[in-house]
């Protein structure tokens, strides 16, 4: 029997109470609004937290600056870069497809109704049970660069439309990411030769210029690269039809130096000399959908003072650090800057009159919570002085932050509060 519109809508209330609040303000009202909720006095626990605000908008308009300047190409959104689930839900929706590269990112981009076909698992090494998994579940794209991994595939997944992935000089990159994947140009016609005997359905070819790419022409190269080893396939009698121009792209934080509007401007064109229509074009851009978005608060919970030679200093500490949130740091070598958002319980910009503006500062550290001395996110900052209490925020703050954050210490991930700031 239908459900009744009040039971429609008893269901619909259900379903979303699972689902956060989304804001519809600005970054910095809801960050205001936070932050004006706790109250000093109060003594409840935990409500000087760190907390993240996520702009799900600006995750929308990256989607739309892609398809402005990369029409022919695919995004396949790399869920390790930021698996939240606001995210995953919103680009699930406007129909992107993902770069998983687990079971369980598998599964969760699936639970969003996201169709098989939308999925490439883009991991060159699997467990044999991921594998197994994907094949129940259909995911038949995946990526290989060795031998071994062909002959594994064959057993557990014969009919898998397999990827191969090159290596391409990523000398350019934060995360040089060949050191550990892709198949040297020289490897490519034994690879192959592998893959024919096993009778493998080899479909297309990947790469990944790096993480955090510095140079727009690595893709270019990486494009040509590729273009042989379709050479390569195609004499060999394969007829290929993906090309997967992987990750890499930058962070819609970058305001000089590379863009994604460069990187665009030689891939775009390169890909189109040297691919005929019908090859689909795919990428699996991670930073670039997620950086942005995401802006960090922390509490400053500490500070002592340093008498250095000419001056007086400050550390401060404050309550998400690099084994948290700010672990892209170390493994994902980003540079952060800290901002004062508030000073006493006022906003700081607020609290600057115009001839006060060169407010005297002092060279600063600021130190996450843990008790290891690696636990430090900048050394040489130029900040007022601070006192406990005060704000400190953070920008560009979604790409491998919070999704490889540990609870090391005792310290609990930083929570997240959305908004959209999209019109
Ligand atoms: C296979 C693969 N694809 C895509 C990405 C995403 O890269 P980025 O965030 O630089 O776009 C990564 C990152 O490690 C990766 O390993």
């Amino acid at each position: 029997m239908p459900l009744s519109l009040k039971q429609q809508q008893h269901q619909q209330q259900q379903l979303n109470a699972d689902l956060p609040v989304i804001h519809n303000l600005p970054v910095h009202d809801v960050i205001q609004q936070k932050v004006d909720s706790i109250s000093a006095l109060k003594w409840e626990s935990d409500q000087e937290d760190a907390f993240f605000v996520a702009d799900i908008g600006e995750v929308y308009r990256q989607h739309l600056r892609w398809k402005s300047q990369l029409p022919r190409i695919e995004p396949f959104f790399a869920i390790k870069s930021n698996p939240d689930p606001m995210v995953v839900k919103l680009l699930a929706a406007i129909g992107l497809g993902f770069d998983c590269a687990s079971k369980s990112e598998i599964q969760q981009v699936l639970a969003e109704g996201v169709e098989p076909e939308r999925i490439i698992y883009a991991n060159p090494c699997k467990q044999a049970s991921f594998i197994r998994y994907a094949a129940q579940q259909n995911v038949a794209k995946m990526t290989f660069d060795n031998a071994e991994e062909l002959h594994k595939i064959k057993l557990l997944y014969p009919n898998a439309e397999v990827v191969l992935r090159i290596l391409t000089d990523d000398s350019a990159s934060l995360c040089q990411l060949g050191l550990k994947f892709g198949a040297p140009m020289e490897s490519v016609p034994s690879l192959l030769q592998t893959a024919k005997d096993l009778d493998l359905n080899v479909v297309g070819v990947s790469f990944h210029v790096g993480s955090g790419c510095q140079d727009e022409y690595a893709f270019e190269d990486a494009v040509l690269r590729a273009r042989k080893a379709f050479d390569i396939a195609e004499s060999m009698g394969f007829s290929l039809s993906l090309l997967d121009v992987g990750g890499g792209f930058p962070g819609a934080d970058v305001k000089d130096g590379i863009t994604f509007e460069k990187v665009a401007a030689i891939l775009g064109p390169t890909v189109d000399a040297h691919f005929p229509p019908h090859v689909r074009v795919i990428a699996e851009p991670g930073r670039y959908f997620v950086a942005s978005a995401f802006t960090i608060c922390t509490h400053v919970i500490g500070r002592r003072t340093v008498k250095a030679e000419n001056e007086t200093q400050y550390m401060y500490y404050v309550n998400d650090g690099m084994y948290g949130s700010f672990n892209c740091i170390l493994f994902d070598h980003q540079e952060v800057y800290p901002r004062v958002w508030s000073r006493g319980g006022k906003k700081y910009a607020a609290t600057l009159k115009a001839t006060e503006e060169e407010e005297e500062t002092f060279t600063s550290s600021i130190w996450g919570p843990t008790c290891d001395s690696i636990d430090c996110l900048a050394t040489e900052a130029k900040l007022p002085v601070l006192e406990d209490g005060d704000w400190i925020y953070w920008e560009n703050m979604g790409a491998y932050t919070n999704c490889a954050a540990s609870k090391f210490n005792g310290f609990k991930r930083s929570d997240i509060t959305y908004t959209n700031t999209f019109e």
